[in-house]
C-alpha cells in the first residue's frame, strides 16, 4: 500500500514538473532539482546571504539569488547586513569586500563586469564569495553561481575568475514606435505601442533580467531606420521610463538616431555634420538626454544606407557624420555606433564588375584613423546581409586605428524567421574564429572586434535581438537558444557551439540525458540543414530578397539593383569575385586570406559560389559536379528537417506538454517547408541547367497528384509566381463558396498517409475537408500566420492525415471553403504508404516498389 502511495506521489510530482510552460522564463526557470541534487546543494550552500553596500544592482543580485535558491532548492536564504559568525554567501564589489571582510584577502584583477566565485574558509566556517570589480560584475557572478546549480555543477570548492572578452556586449532591437518590429518574429514591441512607450513595462524588466544573466550590458530600443521623434524633448521622458525598467539589471539604454535629426527635428536648415550649428544641436540634445538618462549607453546610427539620410548629402564623410554625434556624447561617456552597412541599392546588375560585397570596405577602410575614440564601427558578420552563409567581412581586417564591433543577427530574418529550427551559434563562430591573418596569422575575427589585435579601447559584440511580447519572446521556443548563444558568446567567444547548446538545453528543458542529447544534436545540425535546403555552396539564402526574405524565389535576387546576385543562368552559377577575372572583392582580404579564396584549388566548397562563377558541370573538392551537389544537398537538407520531427517525438513525456506541442507543430511545419524549398530550388536549377538529377529525383514525385490535374468542381487553375514555388508551377483556387478537387484511387489496398499541400495566405481562414467516398477523414483550418498574402513558397504549407485505409476505386475528394480573400488554394496531394512518408528518398523507393497505377497522372 505504502509503495503504491509513494509511486502515486512520484507520478504526481513528475506530472507537476511537466506542467505546461510558456517559455517566458526562458533559461531562468529555476525549476526544482531532484531530491539528491537538492540535498547536495543544501549542504554546500550557506543559509545566509550578505549583500555588501546599498547599490541597486547588488539589490538585484540578492533578489535573484533568493529567487533562484527558492526555486531550485526550495529554501529561503536569510539576509544579513554584516558578515555573520557562521557560513554565508557574501556578495559585493572588491572594494566593499575589502572593507567589510578584510580577512577574506580577495586580491584579484578583474575587467569591468568580471567576477570571482570563491569558497573561503575562516576557521571552520565556509563562505561563498561573489565579488567583482563593479556592481554589474556581482550580478553576473550571482547568475553564474545559479547557472552552476541549475546545470548540476559542483559549488563545493569554488575558485573561479571570469572576465568578459570584450567591453561591448549589446543587443539592438529594431522596434518601431507604433509597436511593430522590423524583422521581428516574436510579437509586438515590449517598449512601444501606438507611438508611445507602453504603460506596462514589466516585460522590459524581464528582458533586462535575461540580458543581465548573460552579461549583456546595453540595448538599443528603436529601429536603426530611426524615427527622429526619438530625440524630441517631449519624448525623452518616455525613453527615461525604459531606462528605469532596465536599470536594476545593469542594461544601458541606447538610441538609434537619424543623422537628419538636426534638420527634421531641430528645425535647422541643414544637417551637415561639419556645420557648427549642427554640432551645437547634437551637443545640446545629448546634454538634455543625459540629464534624463544619466546612464545612457550612446547612439547607433544608420546613415547613407537604404534611403537613410547621410553625410553624402553634403559631400562629407562617414567620419564627419559619426564624429559630429560622438563629440556630443563624449563628455558623458557615451559611445556612437556607426553602422558599416552602407551600400548602393541601385547598382547596375548588367555590369559584371559591380559588387555590393565591396561596399563596406570601400566606404570605411579609407577612413581608418579618422574616427573619434568613442566611435565604434558596427560591422555585419558578412559583406552582404545576414545570409545563411557568408565569408567574414574583410572590413574586420581593414580597421587598425578605429574601434569596431561585429553585428550578428539573432532574429532569424534570412534564416527561417523562427519557423525553422536554425541554431546560429555555429555560424557566428565560423566568423568569430575565422583567422583574418591580420596583422599576422592567428588573428581570429573575435580578437579584431574585441580590440585586442590592434589594442583599441572599445570593441565587442552587437546582436540584433528583436524579441517581442510573445510568451516565448522569439516566436519559437527553440529560437531562444540563439539569444542565449549570442549572450554567452559575447561574454566568452571561446565557448564551443556544443557547450552553449548543452547549457541552454539543460537550463531550458532540464537535465534528462535523453532530452539533452537529442536537443543538442538537433541544434548543432540545424544550420547546415537549413543551408542545404535553402542556399548551399555560398549561394546565400535563395529567397525573395525584395520581399519577405522567407520562402524560395531563386531569381528574386537577379536583375535588380539590390546586389544580392548569384548570377545563375543556363551555363553556370556563382559570383566571380576574384581579382583575376571578377569584381576584385577577394583583394579586400589580407593577402594570405585572398590566396585561399582567389584560387579554386583552395576555396572551400561551402563558399565556392560566393567567390567563383562555375559551370554546372565543374567538379568540386568533393568530386561531385556543382549541379549534382545542389540537388543532393537540397535532398539531404529536406531529409534532415523531416527527421527532427521523429527526434522530437522521441521526447514525448519528457518535455512539458505545452512546449512539446508547440515545438512539434513547428517542426512538422518546417519539414513541409523544407520540401517546398527543396523542390523549388532543384526544379529551378533543373530548368536552368537542363541537366538531370543523377539520382532521378528532381521532377519525379511518385505518389504526388497535382491539383490542377484532378477533377475540379469550382476550382480554377492558376499560375503561381515564382513558378518554382508550386509543384508543376500551378495551383487551383476557389472563386466560389465551396469547391472540390477529386481523384479516383487506383493503387493497392492499404494504409496511406494523405498529405495535402495547400496555401495559407495571411488574409482569411479558409477551411479544408477531405473525404474518402462518403467518409470525412480530415478537416482543418488554414489559420497559420505565414508571411505571405499571395500564393508562393511562403504561403505553401501542408496538412497530413496520418493513416487512412484506401481501396482501389475510392474517390478522394478535397473540399475547400474560401474565406476573406483567401481562396483555399491547393497545390497537390501526396498519397504515401503509411510509415514511408517521412522522407523524399523513402517515398521514392517505396513507391517504385508498389507501382502506383493511377488514372490520374502523378507528376512524375
Ligand atoms: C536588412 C533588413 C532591413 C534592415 C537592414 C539593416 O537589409 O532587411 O530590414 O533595415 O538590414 O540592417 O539596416
Amino acid at each position: 500500500m505504502r509503495a503504491v502511495k509513494l509511486w502515486a506521489a512520484f507520478v504526481l510530482l513528475a506530472a507537476a514538473n511537466l506542467e505546461g510552460e510558456t517559455g517566458q522564463r526562458a533559461w531562468l526557470r529555476y525549476s526544482r532539482l531532484d531530491d539528491a541534487e537538492v540535498r547536495t546543494y543544501r549542504k554546500d550552500l550557506p543559509a545566509v546571504v550578505v549583500p555588501l553596500g546599498q547599490g541597486l544592482l547588488i539589490h538585484s543580485a540578492q533578489g535573484e539569488l533568493l529567487r533562484g535558491v527558492r526555486g531550485m532548492l526550495g529554501q529561503t536564504l536569510r539576509v544579513e547586513s554584516k558578515v555573520p559568525p557562521e557560513g554565508a554567501i557574501v556578495l559585493g564589489t572588491l572594494d566593499e569586500l575589502r572593507r567589510a571582510a578584510p580577512q577574506f584577502h580577495v586580491a584579484v584583477r578583474l575587467a569591468p563586469d568580471g567576477y570571482v566565485l570563491k569558497t573561503i574558509y575562516a576557521g571552520k566556517l565556509r563562505y561563498t564569495v561573489v565579488a567583482a570589480a563593479n556592481e554589474r560584475g556581482v550580478l553576473c557572478g550571482v547568475f553564474a553561481l545559479l547557472r552552476k546549480i541549475a546545470l548540476g555543477q559542483s559549488i563545493h570548492g569554488l575558485d573561479e575568475k571570469e572576465s568578459p572578452y570584450a567591453p561591448i556586449r549589446w543587443v539592438n532591437q529594431w522596434d518601431n514606435l507604433d509597436g511593430s518590429i522590423e524583422r521581428g518574429y516574436g510579437g509586438r514591441s515590449i517598449f512601444w505601442d501606438d507611438g508611445h512607450v507602453r504603460s506596462d513595462l514589466s516585460r522590459v524588466g524581464d528582458f533586462g533580467r535575461l540580458l543581465a544573466s548573460l552579461g549583456v550590458n546595453g540595448c538599443s530600443i528603436n529601429n536603426v531606420n530611426a524615427d527622429s521623434r526619438m530625440l524630441a524633448s517631449d519624448f525623452i521622458p518616455e525613453v527615461a521610463r525604459i531606462a528605469e525598467a532596465f536599470r536594476p539589471w545593469g542594461v544601458q539604454v541606447v538610441l538609434a538616431v537619424d543623422l537628419g535629426s538636426p534638420k527634421i527635428l531641430g528645425g535647422l536648415e541643414t544637417f551637415d555634420p561639419v556645420d557648427p550649428q549642427v554640432a551645437a544641436w547634437w551637443k545640446t540634445k545629448a546634454d538634455e538626454l543625459y540629464r534624463a538618462v544619466p546612464d545612457l549607453g550612446g547612439f547607433v546610427m544608420k546613415a547613407d544606407s537604404e534611403g537613410r539620410a547621410g553625410p553624402s548629402a553634403y559631400g562629407r564623410t562617414h567620419a564627419d557624420a559619426a564624429n559630429a554625434a560622438a563629440r556630443a556624447l563624449a563628455p558623458h561617456g557615451g559611445l556612437l555606433f556607426y553602422r558599416a552597412f552602407v551600400y548602393d541599392h541601385h547598382l547596375d546588375w548588367r555590369n559584371l564588375k559591380n559588387d555590393r560585397a565591396l561596399a563596406a570596405y570601400d566606404n570605411f577602410h579609407p577612413l581608418d584613423g579618422q574616427f573619434d575614440s568613442n566611435v565604434v564601427i558596427q560591422i555585419k558578420n558578412g559583406p552582404i546581409d545576414f545570409q545563411v552563409r557568408e565569408p567574414a567581412s574583410p572590413l574586420f581586417g581593414g580597421l587598425r586605428k578605429t574601434n569596431q564591433a561585429v553585428e550578428l543577427q539573432i532574429t532569424q530574418e534570412y534564416t527561417g524567421q523562427s519557423r525553422h529550427l536554425v541554431y546560429l551559434v555555429p555560424m557566428w563562430k565560423a566568423t568569430l574564429d575565422f583567422d583574418m591573418r591580420e596583422p599576422r596569422a592567428g588573428t581570429p575575427v573575435k580578437a579584431l572586434v574585441a580590440g585586442k589585435a590592434f589594442d583599441r579601447p572599445e570593441g565587442g559584440f552587437v546582436g540584433v535581438a528583436n524579441v517581442g511580447l510573445d510568451d516565448d519572446w522569439m516566436g519559437s521556443q527553440l529560437s531562444q537558444a540563439n539569444l542565449y548563444g549570442f549572450g554567452r558568446l559575447a561574454w566568452n567567444p571561446d565557448l564551443s557551439a556544443r557547450q552553449i547548446a548543452e547549457e541552454w538545453t539543460r537550463l531550458g528543458f532540464g537535465n534528462d540525458p535523453k532530452v539533452v542529447a537529442t536537443v543538442v544534436r538537433m541544434l548543432l545540425g540545424s544550420w547546415r540543414t537549413y543551408e542545404n535546403y535553402t542556399g548551399p555552396l555560398g549561394l546565400q539564402t535563395l529567397t525573395d530578397v525584395t520581399g519577405n526574405h522567407y520562402g524560395p524565389a531563386v531569381e528574386a535576387s537577379e536583375r535588380n539593383g539590390w546586389g544580392q546576385w548569384h548570377r545563375a543562368d543556363e551555363r553556370g552559377v556563382g559570383m566571380d569575385r576574384t581579382v583575376a577575372t571578377g569584381t576584385g572583392f577577394v583583394g579586400q582580404y589580407p593577402a594570405p586570406v585572398a590566396a585561399i579564396y582567389e584560387s579554386l584549388a583552395n576555396c572551400p566548397d561551402d563558399l565556392v559560389l560566393f567567390f567563383h562563377h562555375l559551370p554546372y558541370t565543374a567538379r568540386l573538392h568533393s568530386g561531385k559536379t556543382v549541379i549534382q551537389t545542389i540537388y543532393d544537398l537540397h535532398y539531404d537538407g529536406e531529409r534532415a528537417a523531416s527527421e527532427y520531427v521523429n527526434d522530437w517525438e522521441s521526447l514525448r513525456g519528457r518535455v512539458d506538454s505545452q512546449r512539446y506541442d508547440q515545438v512539434l507543430a513547428q517542426l512538422n511545419y518546417q519539414a513541409g517547408a523544407a520540401e517546398v524549398w527543396r523542390d523549388a530550388v532543384t526544379n529551378w536549377f533543373l530548368r536552368a541547367s537542363g541537366i538531370a538529377d543523377g539520382e532521378g529525383r528532381v521532377g519525379r514525385y511518385p505518389g504526388r497528384f497535382e491539383a490542377e490535374k484532378m477533377r475540379l468542381e469550382g476550382y480554377m487553375v492558376t499560375p503561381v509566381t515564382p513558378w518554382e514555388d508550386a509543384s508543376g508551377g500551378q495551383a487551383v483556387e476557389c472563386l466560389e463558396k465551396r469547391c472540390s478537387a477529386s481523384l479516383t484511387w487506383d493503387g493497392a489496398a492499404g494504409w496511406y498517409a494523405l498529405r495535402v499541400q495547400y496555401f495559407d495566405q495571411n488574409k482569411g481562414v479558409s477551411r479544408f475537408l477531405v473525404w474518402v467516398g462518403n467518409q470525412l477523414v480530415g478537416k482543418w483550418l488554414a489559420d497559420d500566420h505565414l508571411p505571405a498574402a499571395k500564393l508562393d513558397g511562403s504561403s505553401s504549407t501542408r496538412h497530413t492525415i496520418a493513416a487512412v485505409a484506401l481501396r482501389p476505386g475510392d474517390e478522394i475528394r478535397i473540399e475547400g471553403v474560401p474565406d476573406g480573400g483567401e481562396l483555399a488554394a491547393i497545390d497537390y496531394i501526396e498519397i504515401q504508404p503509411r510509415g514511408r512518408e517521412a522522407t523524399g528518398t523513402a517515398i521514392l523507393r517505396h513507391s517504385r516498389a508498389v507501382r502506383l497505377r493511377s488514372v490520374f497522372t502523378p507528376s512524375d
